[in-house]
Parts: structure tokens; sequence; C-alpha cells
């Protein structure tokens, strides 16, 4: 008999064929919006689940799910799973990395020129009919080549955002828990690590690629921004949570920095209201990985860890090994 699957959002209908051929799947093409009642009565009736980023899977769904063996996500971020709890109650987590670091580096660096040159301001003021004669003073931004880069978690993707520096002659500081290796410091645009102070104090541009957890919570609130140059940008491809949003609105209000842009908001998809009245920062709408080739790699890496744990062997993106050793036993 086929294992039953469930696939919590709308997916790649040919990724979707791929996993019936293997289980019995029940599918949300419609992409409903489930309530964390009908979630967890869905998750709680299957071996596998595959879900994204938005879908909360959290102590008391798994320890409900007492026939759920895996629990595949389609992001590389996986906030949204409590790990631990999965692994006390036997259920295999992965994730999807590696598959989305170049396009997420190359997003990361469109919102930072975006917000450095005012590419979406501009845009808009030319759509409001503002644009009548040229002047020198139109819509000045800052330069992003010869400036300082500072990367706040220095994990691939992070390092793929620094090698792209290399071609715009720019220093790079970068603050990690812990320093790269000599060899990957020179790879990244021969990055210098610095203590998390110095490099909000001397970065021109700041961009944040860590992930998010209870301790990285408000990573960048009001002292941070305090830190900050004037002139500076602050550009969050991470998590919301990272940035507390009420701050950095009233920073950049206050100008205190110059522009921001951000991928991720805390609440997402709600944001908070007072961004939209601001002409200094770049909105959208959590799409860094979202290249039809990287969206569609993450779905099959999702796929195939799912098939893998199901099917007896290892997922190759397995964050809770010590479940799967359990489960061999
Ligand atoms: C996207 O935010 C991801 O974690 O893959």
């Amino acid at each position: 008999m086929k294992k039953k699957i469930f696939i919590a959002r709308a997916i790649f209908p040919e990724v979707l064929d791929r996993l019936a051929e293997y289980f019995e799947v029940e599918a949300n093409q419609a992409d409903r919006t489930y309530t964390a009642d009908e979630l967890a009565a869905r998750i709680s009736g299957v071996d596998g689940a595959l879900v994204t980023g938005s879908e909360r899977i959290g102590a008391d769904l798994l320890a409900a799910s007492t026939r759920l063996k895996a629990v595949c996500n389609m992001a590389v971020g996986y906030n949204n799973i409590d790990v631990d709890a999965a692994t006390r109650a036997g259920v295999m987590v992965t994730n999807t990395p590696d598959v989305l670091n170049e396009t997420t580096a190359d997003f990361g660096w469109a919102l930072m020129m975006a917000c450095a040159r005012r590419v979406t301001e501009s845009e808009h003021w030319l759509r409001a009919g503002n644009w009548t004669k040229w002047r020198y003073d139109t819509l000045l931004g800052a330069d992003v080549h010869g400036a300082t880069l500072g990367i706040v978690g220095m994990g691939r993707i992070g390092q793929a955002i620094a090698r792209r520096s290399l071609g715009f002659d720019m220093q790079v500081l970068y603050h990690n828990r812990s320093r790269l290796a000599p060899e990957l410091e020179v790879r990244a645009n021969n990055a210098r690590w610095v203590g998390k102070e110095e490099l909000l104090h001397s970065a021109d541009h700041v961009i944040l690629v860590l992930p998010y957890s209870p301790q990285t919570h408000h990573t960048i609130g009001a002292a941070e921004l305090a830190l900050m140059k004037p002139s500076a940008t602050l550009t969050n491809i991470a998590r919301g949570g990272i940035v507390d949003d009420v701050a950095l609105i009233a920073a950049l209000r206050e100008r205190r920095i110059a522009a921001a842009a951000l991928d991720v908001f805390e609440n997402e998809p709600a944001l908070h209201p007072d961004f939209l009245g601001l002409s200094n920062v770049v909105l959208t709408p959590h799409i860094a990985s979202a290249s039809e080739p990287t969206r569609r790699a993450m779905a099959d890496c999702a796929a195939h860890n799912l098939i893998a744990a199901l099917t007896g062997a290892l997922p190759p993106n397995l964050l809770n090994p010590a479940c799967a050793q359990k489960d061999a036993k």
C-alpha cells in the first residue's frame, strides 16, 4: 500500500506528478490557506508532509501526529519548524540548502543597488508625472562601487554576495558567529571579520543574511541603527524579526539612515503600514529565491528529500540525523 503524504501548498504540477508515483497524495493546488487546526488535522493523518516556510510546524502538532515520519520544507530557512520537538517525536526534518544560494545572492544585490540608487523611488516619481526637466540634483543616491559592504551572516549566501563585490571594487567586512577559514575569506573578495558594532559603524551598505532564531531576534534594533552612517543603506533578505520593523521605520523617517530594502517582514505577509508611506524603502514580497529555475530546483529538492525519507533512504538534507539513527534501530 502506498504511503500517504500531504503537500501543504500549491506546487509545480510536474513535482506533484512525481510524488504521486510514490505516494497517495493530498495536494492543495488551490493554494488554500489552512488554519492551524486544519493543517494539524491533515498532517496527523499522513506519513510525510511537504511544507513551505509559511506553515508553522510546532511541538503540539508534531506530538499529536503519531503517524508522521518526515516534514520536508521547501525553503533553506526552517525557523517555521520546531526541529527539537520533531526529533523527540521521531520525525525527520529537511530543508533545501545550496540550490538557492546564487539566485538569492543576485536578489540581495538587486535590492541593495535599488535602494542605494533609488531605483523604485525614481520610477514612482516618474510615473507620477514629476519628470519635467533634468536637474543636477534629481534623486541623488549613494555609490555602490568602491564602497564598504557589510555582510551580517556569512554562510553560503553571504559568501556568494561577497564574491559578487569584486567587480564593484568594494571592501568587504563581515560578522558571523564563527570566522571563515582563510581561503574562504580570500574567495569572498578578501572579506574581513569584524565585530557587529564595527561593521555597522563602518559599512556603507549593510546586508543581512543570517538565519532567524530567538538569538537573532532583533539583531538590528534602535541601538544598532544608531551606529550606522546617515548615508548608509540596510538590506534584509534573511527573515522578518531579525530587524525591529518599528525601529527601522523611525530611522528611515528621520533619515538617520539613507534607505532600506526589505524582502522579509515581521508578521509577513502583513507589513507595518508605515512602510508604505516611506519613499526611502524598497519593498518586495519575500521573493529572493524566486527565479524559475531555482524555485523548480527547491521543489525538486524537497520532493527528493521526502521520497528518500519515506522509502528507507537517508534524505540528503536531513536536519536531525539523530532522528534517522533512532528510526534505524
Ligand atoms: C526563503 O526564505 C528560504 O528560506 O528558502
